[in-house]
């Protein structure tokens, strides 16, 4: 059986590499897969891919072409795949849960690091400034926090939140009854939170449900964490937001045009992403490359359930772990 692994980066490799044996070859793309790069599939029977990679009608025609047999996302989202055109053609699996542990903890750092500046500490003592003007912060204790999206992640950092005695109020479309949650209206959410923090997919019906309008009815100050997906926020309006003072902060692991810069380096280059730059340049954002997946344990769990997924379609000819229309 072989592999196709595209936008591969060292730690993928480390993590997959042990799973290799004579009946499975692994072949390490760096490239992102794309129109442009279809043609490196010729060959293989599966592809991994990862959120960033772009599985759009033509690819995926492409890959029926090639005798693909099986699209292996090794993530959990799947709005990189157009799941409606691969239907009846080509089988789409995915890594449901891997660590939403590391998702939701760092959740909780970013906003941690946004209300105690400890990223702007950190840079000053470096340098012998141990001046504490404009690092004052404020408690999360007794702090409203809501939470969009009560799945695997979205549970787990209200555990953690409750932890830190605030208060959570909930919203989920599909909200299951088998918790002791507050859950409430979106609106009044939106209208309660000091803290608003993304735990949904994004879909249709959440692209860009952070906007001028909801942001208008939000608490003044409100601080937005977004580790979702960066879609989900409109970053234009989240910007005019930030310069009237009505959001107070923005951490974001995501962002909507992240896969041009996302995962690489460009620390000596012009960045031509004026958005981008702008939002880097405020003071209360705080971005960090789509990384809360990345710790040891999720690396671990997403070869694991990958490599399976792979096999268990290969023997059954079905997966547990399909995406389905
Ligand atoms: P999950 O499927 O367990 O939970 C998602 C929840 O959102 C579900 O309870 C669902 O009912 C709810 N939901 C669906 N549509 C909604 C709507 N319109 N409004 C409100 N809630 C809605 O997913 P999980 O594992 O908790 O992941 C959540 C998201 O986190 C994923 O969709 C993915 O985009 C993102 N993610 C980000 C990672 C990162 O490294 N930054 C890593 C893994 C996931």
């Amino acid at each position: 059986m072989k592999i196709a692994f595209f936008d591969t980066k060292k730690y993928d490799v480390n993590s997959f590499e042990r799973y290799a044996s004579h009946n499975i070859e692994f072949k390490f793309f760096e490239t992102r897969l794309s129109e442009d790069t279809v043609s490196l599939c010729q060959g293989y029977d599966v592809v991994c891919v990862f959120v960033n990679d772009v599985v759009n009608k033509t690819v995926i025609d492409d890959l029926c072409k090639y005798g693909v047999k099986l699209i292996a996302l090794r993530c959990a989202g799947f709005n990189n795949v157009d799941i409606k055109h691969a239907d009846g053609k080509i089988t789409v699996v995915r890594v449901p849960a891997y660590s939403p542990y590391a998702v939701a903890e760092h959740a909780m750092a970013m906003l941690l690091t946004h209300v105690r500046n400890t990223h702007k500490a950190y840079i000053r003592t470096k340098g012998y400034n141990f001046s504490l003007n404009g690092l004052c912060g404020f408690d999360l204790h007794g702090k409203t926090v809501g939470v969009i999206g009560t799945g695997k992640i979205g549970r787990i950092f209200i555990d953690i939140c409750r932890g830190f005695g605030m208060k959570v109020l909930a919203y989920d479309k599909f909200r299951k009854n088998d918790d002791d949650t507050e859950y409430t209206t979106l609106e009044n959410l939106f209208k309660s939170s000091d803290i608003i923090s993304l735990h949904c997919p994004l879909t249709e019906e959440t692209y860009h449900m952070i906007n001028e309008n909801s942001m208008r009815t939000m608490k003044k100050g409100v601080v937005i964490v977004n580790t979702s997906r960066g879609a989900l926020i409109d970053t234009e309006d989240l910007i005019e937001g930030i310069k009237t003072k009505k959001i107070g902060g923005a951490c974001l692991d995501v962002y909507e045009e992240e896969a041009d810069v996302f995962y690489e380096d460009y620390s000596s280059d012009i960045i031509d992403d004026d958005t981008l730059a702008i939002l880097l340049s405020m003071p209360n954002v705080l971005i960090t490359s789509h990384q809360a997946f990345l710790t040891e344990e999720a690396l671990e769990n997403i070869a694991k359930t990958t490599v399976d997924n792979i096999k268990e379609f290969f023997d059954t000819n079905k997966c547990e772990n399909e995406v389905t229309v």
